[in-house]
């Protein structure tokens, strides 16, 4: 009999640097001044006159007032408090009172790629950003489907969230009468690992479910349901689940829905929570969108209130408290080893 190999134990996770990160939906970045927190990071973000997203360190060299809360003028940001004002490279083209401006008067830019509805920023090693590396969510934009979106902040390490999303058998519990149903506690899941491409493959497939409310009332069936949940985690931040639902026994028709989530460490114990929900039916619908975006944040708070309570229960225990994973783990704990591998890199 061979020892269990050893778990990697619940977070504190590390932050995993010299990655893509969501800071922010497109929509969100415009011309006011946004500030967001990224690994532990201030940015301000905003948008140029002629449309490009801008990423700066939300810190003025002089007296480190918070630039997201300065203004613009034209492309450049104007310091708040003293007028210090920086180009969208970060350098600093005027100083009150003096011609002569400091060479070392300038703050980090950082690398930016706007896709599939989101801004991506580099946090690490700006001469390492590759954009082409930044995976994609295209159904957030293509036509042919139709999304609700949010963002909520939660005050959880952001290893909680990836745990709760790489196991929906807490969709029976934590979301009965919303999107649980029995079924999906029930049903075993398969996981593939790809470590090279950092990618966590889990898979539950239901052939004869009951059909929860979120479903029922997007897509009419009155009936049981075949219900497919194909989740796909690119780690770090972005996590797709492939939704695919039919009537028991016909195979069609199909609704699709394609469930995207960004997860953002913020700081310690503080992660945003992007959430997106999109259909391939009922496009024109827009009780159905409406629904939709009600509905799913319902269910995206209930996790939230979860995980602010999980994480203050954490914060209170005595150190070295041994945790139980039991099948539905697997998908979480191969996704808390790739993200310990790519912290330590
Ligand atoms: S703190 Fe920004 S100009 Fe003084
Ligand atoms: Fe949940």
């Amino acid at each position: 009999m061979t020892a269990p190999s050893p778990q990697p134990q619940s977070p504190q996770a590390q932050f995993a640097r010299d990655q893509w990160y969501v800071a922010a939906w497109s929509a969100e970045v415009g011309r006011d001044l946004l500030g967001r927190t990224i690994l532990g990071e201030p940015l301000a973000l905003y948008r140029t006159e002629d449309g490009r997203a801008v990423a700066l360190a939300d810190r003025c060299v002089h007296r480190r007032f918070p630039l997201s809360a300065s203004r613009l003028d034209g492309d450049r940001v104007v310091c708040g408090y003293h007028g210090f004002t920086y180009d969208t490279t970060g350098a600093c083209v005027s100083v009150p009172g003096q011609q002569r401006i400091p060479r070392t008067a300038r703050v980090a830019a950082y690398p930016v790629v706007e896709q599939d509805s989101f801004v991506w920023v580099w946090i690490g090693d700006p001469d390492r950003a590759d954009p082409a590396a930044v995976p994609r969510a295209p159904h957030l934009v293509e036509p042919g489907w139709v999304t609700v979106s949010g963002m909520e902040p939660i005050d959880a390490d952001y290893g909680l969230l990836v745990d709760n999303l790489m196991d929906l058998s807490h969709e029976t519990y934590l979301h009965g009468g919303y999107i649980g149903t029995p079924e999906v506690a029930e049903t075993p899941i398969t996981t593939e690992v790809d470590e090279d491409a950092s990618i966590v493959r889990v898979s539950r497939h239901m052939p004869d479910a009951e059909c929860p409310p979120f479903y029922a009332r997007s897509t009419g069936i009155e009936g049981r349901i075949r219900r497919l949940q194909d989740i796909e985690y690119h780690a770090p931040c972005l996590y797709l689940l492939h939704s695919r639902i039919s009537p028991t026994g016909s195979d069609t028709p199909v609704f699709r829905t394609e469930i995207t989530y960004a997860i953002t460490p913020s700081g310690p114990g503080t992660v945003y929570d992007f959430w997106a929900v999109s259909r391939d039916f009922a496009l024109d619908d827009q009780e159905v969108t409406d629904f939709l975006r009600e509905f799913n944040h319902t269910v995206v708070m209930q996790d939230v209130d979860a995980l602010n309570l999980l994480q203050r229960c954490l914060d209170t225990e005595p150190t070295g408290y041994q945790e139980l994973s039991i099948n539905i783990d697997t998908g979480g704990l191969a996704a808390r080893r790739i993200l310990a591998k790519l912290a330590a890199r």
